[in-house]
Protein backbone atom coordinates (compact mmCIF):
# COMPACT_ATOMS: atom_id res chain seq x y z
CA UNK A 1 0.00 0.00 0.00
CA UNK A 2 1.26 3.21 -0.89
CA UNK A 3 1.67 6.05 2.19
CA UNK A 4 -0.76 8.89 2.44
CA UNK A 5 -0.28 11.91 0.25
CA UNK A 6 -2.05 14.09 3.16
CA UNK A 7 -2.22 12.51 6.93
CA UNK A 8 -4.20 14.68 9.40
CA UNK A 9 -3.42 13.17 13.39
CA UNK A 10 -5.46 14.58 15.98
CA UNK A 11 -5.83 18.19 15.24
CA UNK A 12 -6.90 20.22 17.22
CA UNK A 13 -7.49 24.07 15.89
CA UNK A 14 -9.43 26.27 18.58
CA UNK A 15 -9.83 30.47 18.62
CA UNK A 16 -9.02 32.16 22.01
CA UNK A 17 -11.97 34.79 21.89
CA UNK A 18 -13.38 37.02 24.43
CA UNK A 19 -16.47 34.92 25.62
CA UNK A 20 -13.51 32.34 26.03
CA UNK A 21 -11.88 29.23 24.11
CA UNK A 22 -13.83 27.84 21.11
CA UNK A 23 -12.93 24.49 19.88
CA UNK A 24 -13.65 24.66 16.75
CA UNK A 25 -11.80 21.32 15.69
CA UNK A 26 -11.11 18.62 18.38
CA UNK A 27 -8.75 15.59 17.48
CA UNK A 28 -9.67 15.06 13.94
CA UNK A 29 -7.79 12.85 12.23
CA UNK A 30 -7.90 11.52 8.38
CA UNK A 31 -5.40 10.98 5.71
CA UNK A 32 -5.98 11.42 1.72
CA UNK A 33 -4.20 8.84 -0.62
CA UNK A 34 -2.21 9.99 -3.98
CA UNK A 35 -4.86 10.67 -6.80
CA UNK A 36 -7.60 10.13 -4.85
CA UNK A 37 -11.25 12.63 -3.83
CA UNK A 38 -11.59 12.78 0.23
CA UNK A 39 -15.07 14.59 1.25
CA UNK A 40 -15.30 16.27 4.27
CA UNK A 41 -19.18 16.72 5.29
CA UNK A 42 -20.93 17.82 7.77
CA UNK A 43 -23.70 20.72 8.53
CA UNK A 44 -22.43 24.66 8.90
CA UNK A 45 -20.36 25.50 11.81
CA UNK A 46 -18.94 21.50 11.96
CA UNK A 47 -15.48 22.75 11.31
CA UNK A 48 -15.13 21.81 7.87
CA UNK A 49 -13.31 25.28 6.95
CA UNK A 50 -10.97 25.01 10.03
CA UNK A 51 -9.78 21.63 9.30
CA UNK A 52 -8.89 22.59 5.64
CA UNK A 53 -7.46 26.16 6.58
CA UNK A 54 -5.63 24.28 8.96
CA UNK A 55 -3.31 22.29 6.67
CA UNK A 56 -0.77 24.83 5.49
CA UNK A 57 -1.72 26.87 8.77
CA UNK A 58 -3.34 29.75 7.18
CA UNK A 59 -5.33 29.35 10.90
CA UNK A 60 -2.53 29.37 12.76
CA UNK A 61 -2.51 32.91 14.56
CA UNK A 62 -4.47 34.67 16.82
CA UNK A 63 -6.68 34.22 17.33
CA UNK A 64 -6.63 30.83 15.86
CA UNK A 65 -3.75 28.22 17.23
CA UNK A 66 -3.22 24.94 16.15
CA UNK A 67 -2.97 23.62 19.29
CA UNK A 68 -2.06 19.82 18.43
CA UNK A 69 -1.99 17.25 16.12
CA UNK A 70 0.47 16.12 12.95
CA UNK A 71 0.09 17.34 9.48
CA UNK A 72 1.99 15.15 7.23
CA UNK A 73 2.35 16.29 3.28
CA UNK A 74 4.36 13.79 1.34
CA UNK A 75 6.36 13.00 4.26
CA UNK A 76 6.92 16.44 5.72
CA UNK A 77 5.61 17.52 8.92
CA UNK A 78 4.17 20.44 7.89
CA UNK A 79 3.22 21.90 11.73
CA UNK A 80 7.14 22.08 12.16
CA UNK A 81 7.24 24.28 9.37
CA UNK A 82 8.27 28.17 9.26
CA UNK A 83 5.98 30.10 7.38
CA UNK A 84 8.91 31.19 4.44
CA UNK A 85 8.52 27.28 3.91
CA UNK A 86 5.05 27.07 3.88
CA UNK A 87 4.61 29.67 1.49
CA UNK A 88 6.34 27.47 -0.91
CA UNK A 89 3.99 24.65 -0.21
CA UNK A 90 0.86 26.90 -1.01
CA UNK A 91 0.53 27.23 -4.28
CA UNK A 92 2.88 25.19 -5.27
CA UNK A 93 2.05 21.91 -4.24
CA UNK A 94 -1.11 22.59 -2.63
CA UNK A 95 -3.39 24.94 -4.17
CA UNK A 96 -6.83 25.96 -2.06
CA UNK A 97 -10.22 27.17 -3.66
CA UNK A 98 -11.06 29.19 -0.67
CA UNK A 99 -14.98 29.74 0.62
CA UNK A 100 -15.15 32.85 1.12
CA UNK A 101 -12.59 34.06 -1.56
CA UNK A 102 -12.54 38.15 -0.68
CA UNK A 103 -9.12 39.30 -2.32
CA UNK A 104 -8.80 36.23 -4.74
CA UNK A 105 -8.53 38.26 -8.38
CA UNK A 106 -6.92 41.74 -8.54
CA UNK A 107 -8.90 44.60 -9.86
CA UNK A 108 -6.30 45.60 -11.97
CA UNK A 109 -5.45 42.63 -14.34
CA UNK A 110 -7.55 41.21 -16.73
CA UNK A 111 -9.05 38.03 -15.52
CA UNK A 112 -7.23 35.99 -18.17
CA UNK A 113 -3.40 37.85 -17.42
CA UNK A 114 -4.21 36.22 -13.90
CA UNK A 115 -4.56 32.73 -14.99
CA UNK A 116 -1.80 32.82 -17.27
CA UNK A 117 0.26 33.92 -14.70
CA UNK A 118 -0.32 31.13 -12.83
CA UNK A 119 0.48 28.86 -15.48
CA UNK A 120 3.79 30.80 -16.05
CA UNK A 121 4.71 30.07 -12.52
CA UNK A 122 3.40 26.35 -12.46
CA UNK A 123 4.00 24.73 -15.69
CA UNK A 124 7.14 25.54 -16.64
CA UNK A 125 6.97 22.97 -19.60
CA UNK A 126 4.43 25.00 -21.15
CA UNK A 127 5.35 26.76 -24.67
CA UNK A 128 4.35 30.82 -23.96
CA UNK A 129 2.72 30.81 -27.14
CA UNK A 130 0.43 28.28 -25.84
CA UNK A 131 -0.61 29.88 -22.86
CA UNK A 132 -3.53 31.91 -24.42
CA UNK A 133 -5.00 29.48 -25.18
CA UNK A 134 -4.55 27.15 -22.38
CA UNK A 135 -5.85 29.69 -20.13
CA UNK A 136 -9.39 30.20 -22.99
CA UNK A 137 -9.61 26.31 -22.09
CA UNK A 138 -9.36 26.43 -18.78
CA UNK A 139 -12.31 29.34 -18.20
CA UNK A 140 -14.54 27.33 -21.38
CA UNK A 141 -14.16 24.09 -19.17
CA UNK A 142 -15.49 26.12 -15.95
CA UNK A 143 -18.65 27.25 -17.95
CA UNK A 144 -17.62 30.97 -18.93
CA UNK A 145 -19.47 31.80 -22.22
CA UNK A 146 -17.82 32.78 -24.79
CA UNK A 147 -13.96 32.53 -22.96
CA UNK A 148 -12.08 33.61 -25.95
CA UNK A 149 -13.47 37.00 -25.64
CA UNK A 150 -14.06 37.44 -21.66
CA UNK A 151 -10.68 36.37 -21.01
CA UNK A 152 -10.00 39.74 -21.70
CA UNK A 153 -12.71 41.41 -19.11
CA UNK A 154 -11.26 42.68 -15.83
CA UNK A 155 -12.90 40.64 -12.77
CA UNK A 156 -15.45 43.97 -12.05
CA UNK A 157 -16.86 42.43 -15.59
CA UNK A 158 -17.67 38.89 -14.27
CA UNK A 159 -20.29 38.14 -12.13
CA UNK A 160 -19.97 36.90 -8.29
CA UNK A 161 -20.36 33.02 -9.84
CA UNK A 162 -18.09 33.33 -12.93
CA UNK A 163 -15.93 35.01 -10.29
CA UNK A 164 -15.47 31.86 -8.70
CA UNK A 165 -15.12 29.95 -11.58
CA UNK A 166 -12.23 32.04 -12.79
CA UNK A 167 -10.86 30.89 -8.93
CA UNK A 168 -10.95 27.77 -9.46
CA UNK A 169 -9.09 27.71 -13.04
CA UNK A 170 -6.41 29.59 -11.10
CA UNK A 171 -6.31 26.66 -8.61
CA UNK A 172 -6.17 24.30 -11.16
CA UNK A 173 -3.71 25.93 -13.43
CA UNK A 174 -1.52 25.61 -10.38
CA UNK A 175 -0.99 21.86 -11.25
CA UNK A 176 -0.68 20.75 -7.70
CA UNK A 177 -0.40 17.83 -5.68
CA UNK A 178 -3.38 18.56 -3.86
CA UNK A 179 -6.17 20.80 -3.95
CA UNK A 180 -8.14 21.47 -1.34
CA UNK A 181 -11.50 22.71 -2.57
CA UNK A 182 -14.38 24.45 0.11
CA UNK A 183 -17.68 24.40 -0.89
CA UNK A 184 -16.38 25.42 -4.36
CA UNK A 185 -19.65 24.80 -6.20
CA UNK A 186 -22.45 25.81 -3.51
CA UNK A 187 -22.99 29.42 -5.12
CA UNK A 188 -23.19 28.30 -8.23
CA UNK A 189 -26.69 26.99 -10.25
CA UNK A 190 -26.45 22.90 -10.53
CA UNK A 191 -25.66 23.21 -14.69
CA UNK A 192 -22.46 24.87 -13.59
CA UNK A 193 -21.98 22.48 -10.32
CA UNK A 194 -22.09 19.19 -12.58
CA UNK A 195 -19.40 20.91 -15.14
CA UNK A 196 -16.90 21.81 -12.43
CA UNK A 197 -17.39 18.45 -10.79
CA UNK A 198 -16.84 16.92 -14.07
CA UNK A 199 -13.19 19.55 -14.75
CA UNK A 200 -12.07 18.31 -11.37
CA UNK A 201 -12.19 14.66 -11.76
CA UNK A 202 -10.70 15.37 -15.31
CA UNK A 203 -7.74 17.03 -14.24
CA UNK A 204 -7.48 14.60 -11.08
CA UNK A 205 -7.10 11.95 -13.97
CA UNK A 206 -4.71 14.10 -16.30
CA UNK A 207 -1.99 15.03 -13.29
CA UNK A 208 -3.09 12.21 -10.29
CA UNK A 209 -4.15 15.07 -8.25
CA UNK A 210 -5.40 14.12 -5.21
CA UNK A 211 -8.58 16.47 -3.81
CA UNK A 212 -10.14 17.29 -0.06
CA UNK A 213 -13.30 18.41 -1.04
CA UNK A 214 -15.48 20.26 1.43
CA UNK A 215 -18.66 20.24 1.38
CA UNK A 216 -22.13 20.28 3.28
CA UNK A 217 -23.54 18.14 0.47
CA UNK A 218 -24.13 14.75 0.94
CA UNK A 219 -24.97 14.46 -2.78
CA UNK A 220 -22.23 15.97 -4.16
CA UNK A 221 -20.34 13.55 -1.90
CA UNK A 222 -21.49 10.48 -3.96
CA UNK A 223 -20.54 11.79 -6.89
CA UNK A 224 -17.53 13.40 -6.50
CA UNK A 225 -15.70 11.82 -3.49
CA UNK A 226 -13.64 8.04 -2.95
CA UNK A 227 -13.71 8.80 0.67
CA UNK A 228 -15.54 10.45 3.30
CA UNK A 229 -15.22 11.89 6.81
CA UNK A 230 -18.37 13.18 8.61
CA UNK A 231 -17.61 16.03 10.74
CA UNK A 232 -19.86 17.53 13.57
CA UNK A 233 -19.21 20.14 16.22
CA UNK A 234 -15.32 19.72 15.67
CA UNK A 235 -15.21 16.02 15.78
CA UNK A 236 -15.64 12.95 13.31
CA UNK A 237 -17.97 11.00 13.54
CA UNK A 238 -17.51 8.71 10.91
CA UNK A 239 -15.71 7.83 8.04
CA UNK A 240 -14.62 5.34 5.40
CA UNK A 241 -14.95 4.79 1.51
CA UNK A 242 -18.27 7.05 -0.04
CA UNK A 243 -19.57 2.89 -0.51
CA UNK A 244 -19.62 2.76 3.04
CA UNK A 245 -20.52 5.74 4.71
CA UNK A 246 -23.68 6.49 2.25
CA UNK A 247 -25.28 3.31 1.71
CA UNK A 248 -24.22 1.64 4.74
CA UNK A 249 -23.87 4.75 7.46
CA UNK A 250 -23.11 3.25 11.10
CA UNK A 251 -23.11 6.86 13.05
CA UNK A 252 -26.65 8.16 13.85
CA UNK A 253 -25.55 11.34 12.47
CA UNK A 254 -24.49 10.28 9.21
CA UNK A 255 -28.31 8.14 9.42
CA UNK A 256 -29.88 11.50 9.43
CA UNK A 257 -27.76 13.23 7.09
CA UNK A 258 -29.19 10.66 4.58
CA UNK A 259 -32.31 10.27 5.75
CA UNK A 260 -32.47 14.43 5.13
CA UNK A 261 -31.13 14.13 1.54
CA UNK A 262 -34.44 15.08 -1.12
CA UNK A 263 -35.56 12.20 -2.49
CA UNK A 264 -35.05 9.88 0.52
CA UNK A 265 -38.63 8.48 2.07
CA UNK A 266 -41.50 9.87 1.60
CA UNK A 267 -41.45 13.32 2.56
CA UNK A 268 -38.47 15.86 3.33
CA UNK A 269 -36.85 14.94 6.89
CA UNK A 270 -34.99 17.25 8.90
CA UNK A 271 -32.17 16.79 11.90
CA UNK A 272 -34.25 18.02 15.17
CA UNK A 273 -32.40 21.00 16.99
CA UNK A 274 -28.99 22.80 16.59
CA UNK A 275 -25.15 22.30 16.73
CA UNK A 276 -24.37 22.20 20.42
CA UNK A 277 -21.81 24.94 21.48
CA UNK A 278 -18.27 24.24 20.44
CA UNK A 279 -16.91 27.02 23.18
CA UNK A 280 -18.57 24.94 26.09
CA UNK A 281 -18.87 21.58 24.30
CA UNK A 282 -21.03 18.63 25.91
CA UNK A 283 -19.90 15.48 27.69
CA UNK A 284 -19.34 12.48 25.83
CA UNK A 285 -20.62 12.38 22.36
CA UNK A 286 -20.97 16.18 20.54
CA UNK A 287 -24.15 14.76 18.34
CA UNK A 288 -26.10 13.02 21.78
CA UNK A 289 -28.70 15.75 22.54
CA UNK A 290 -30.04 15.52 18.84
CA UNK A 291 -29.52 11.45 19.01
CA UNK A 292 -32.81 9.44 18.98
CA UNK A 293 -30.53 6.45 20.70
CA UNK A 294 -28.97 8.58 22.66
CA UNK A 295 -28.97 6.29 26.32
CA UNK A 296 -26.90 7.64 29.73
CA UNK A 297 -23.21 6.56 28.39
CA UNK A 298 -23.51 8.88 25.54
CA UNK A 299 -23.34 12.15 27.48
CA UNK A 300 -20.65 10.75 29.36
CA UNK A 301 -16.49 11.18 29.00
CA UNK A 302 -15.20 12.35 25.86
CA UNK A 303 -16.29 11.59 22.27
CA UNK A 304 -16.82 7.82 21.88
CA UNK A 305 -13.56 6.52 20.44
CA UNK A 306 -13.81 5.48 16.60
CA UNK A 307 -14.97 1.79 16.47
CA UNK A 308 -14.12 -0.54 12.98
CA UNK A 309 -17.60 -1.20 11.26
CA UNK A 310 -18.03 -4.73 9.84
CA UNK A 311 -14.49 -5.56 10.70
CA UNK A 312 -13.43 -3.12 7.77
CA UNK A 313 -10.20 -1.63 7.45
CA UNK A 314 -11.20 1.75 6.30
CA UNK A 315 -15.19 2.31 7.65
CA UNK A 316 -15.15 3.85 11.69
CA UNK A 317 -17.89 5.34 13.72
CA UNK A 318 -17.59 6.78 16.86
CA UNK A 319 -20.98 5.88 18.87
CA UNK A 320 -21.13 3.50 21.86
CA UNK A 321 -23.62 1.40 20.14
CA UNK A 322 -20.21 -0.46 18.29
CA UNK A 323 -18.55 -0.86 21.56
CA UNK A 324 -18.25 -3.43 23.91
CA UNK A 325 -21.88 -4.20 25.60
CA UNK A 326 -24.09 -2.96 22.99
CA UNK A 327 -25.77 -4.13 19.87
CA UNK A 328 -25.56 -2.00 16.65
CA UNK A 329 -28.88 -3.20 15.50
CA UNK A 330 -30.70 -1.32 18.28
CA UNK A 331 -29.83 1.69 15.80
CA UNK A 332 -32.62 0.40 14.17
CA UNK A 333 -35.16 3.21 13.49
CA UNK A 334 -37.69 3.04 17.00
CA UNK A 335 -41.27 2.46 16.15
CA UNK A 336 -43.63 4.97 17.87
CA UNK A 337 -44.03 2.88 21.26
CA UNK A 338 -40.35 1.02 21.58
CA UNK A 339 -37.86 4.08 21.70
CA UNK A 340 -38.35 5.46 25.24
CA UNK A 341 -38.97 1.97 26.50
CA UNK A 342 -35.69 1.27 24.69
CA UNK A 343 -33.85 3.72 26.08
CA UNK A 344 -34.51 3.90 28.93
CA UNK A 345 -33.93 -0.36 29.10
CA UNK A 346 -30.35 0.91 27.92
CA UNK A 347 -30.05 3.82 30.39
CA UNK A 348 -30.56 0.89 33.55
CA UNK A 349 -28.83 -2.01 32.42
CA UNK A 350 -25.90 0.91 31.97
CA UNK A 351 -25.98 2.29 35.23
CA UNK A 352 -26.39 -1.71 36.44
CA UNK A 353 -23.02 -2.15 34.59
CA UNK A 354 -21.36 0.41 36.37
CA UNK A 355 -22.29 -0.15 40.06
CA UNK A 356 -21.07 -3.63 39.49
CA UNK A 357 -17.76 -2.12 38.30
CA UNK A 358 -17.59 -0.10 40.90
CA UNK A 359 -18.06 -2.40 43.76
CA UNK A 360 -15.44 -4.42 41.96
CA UNK A 361 -13.42 -1.43 41.86
CA UNK A 362 -13.75 -0.71 45.38
CA UNK A 363 -13.09 -4.55 46.19
CA UNK A 364 -9.43 -4.54 44.42
CA UNK A 365 -8.38 -0.75 45.62
CA UNK A 366 -8.98 1.00 41.97
CA UNK A 367 -6.10 -0.34 40.22
CA UNK A 368 -6.76 -1.40 37.02
CA UNK A 369 -6.89 -5.29 36.25
N1 LIG B 1 -11.96 33.32 13.46
C1 LIG B 1 -12.78 32.65 14.25
N2 LIG B 1 -12.98 33.02 15.52
C2 LIG B 1 -13.80 32.35 16.37
N3 LIG B 1 -14.50 31.26 15.99
C3 LIG B 1 -14.35 30.83 14.73
C4 LIG B 1 -13.51 31.50 13.79
N4 LIG B 1 -13.57 30.84 12.60
C5 LIG B 1 -14.42 29.81 12.80
N5 LIG B 1 -14.90 29.81 14.06
C6 LIG B 1 -15.85 28.85 14.64
O1 LIG B 1 -15.38 27.54 14.38
C7 LIG B 1 -16.48 26.66 14.17
C8 LIG B 1 -16.29 25.92 12.86
O2 LIG B 1 -16.39 26.84 11.78
P1 LIG B 1 -16.16 26.42 10.26
O3 LIG B 1 -16.07 27.67 9.47
O4 LIG B 1 -15.03 25.46 10.17
O5 LIG B 1 -17.53 25.66 9.93
P2 LIG B 1 -17.96 24.95 8.56
O6 LIG B 1 -18.19 23.52 8.88
O7 LIG B 1 -16.97 25.26 7.51
O8 LIG B 1 -19.37 25.64 8.27
P3 LIG B 1 -20.01 26.16 6.88
O9 LIG B 1 -20.67 24.95 6.26
O10 LIG B 1 -21.02 27.18 7.32
O11 LIG B 1 -18.94 26.72 6.01
C9 LIG B 1 -17.74 27.53 14.20
O12 LIG B 1 -18.32 27.42 15.48
C10 LIG B 1 -17.20 28.92 13.98
O13 LIG B 1 -18.03 29.87 14.59
MG1 LIG C 1 -17.04 26.35 5.76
Amino acid sequence: MTDPLLSVEDLKTHFHTDDGTVYAVDSVSFDVNPGETVAIVGESGSGKTVTSESITKILDMPPGEIVEGTITFDGMDLTEMSEKQLQDIRGNRISHIFQNPQNGLNPVYKVGRQIGETLRIHRDDLPKAEIRDRVIDLLDRTGIPEASSRVDDYPHEFSGGMKQRVLIAMALACDSDLLIADEPTTALDVTIQAQILQLLEDVQAEYNMSILFVTHDLGVVSEIADRVVVMYAGKVMEKGSVEEVIHNPAHPYTKALIECLPGRGSSMKRIDGALPSVTEPPEGCRFNSRCEHAVSDCSMGDQPQMHAIDGSQTHRASCVYYGPGYDAADLEPPTENSSTSQSERRSNSQSERRSETQRDTRADGGHDA
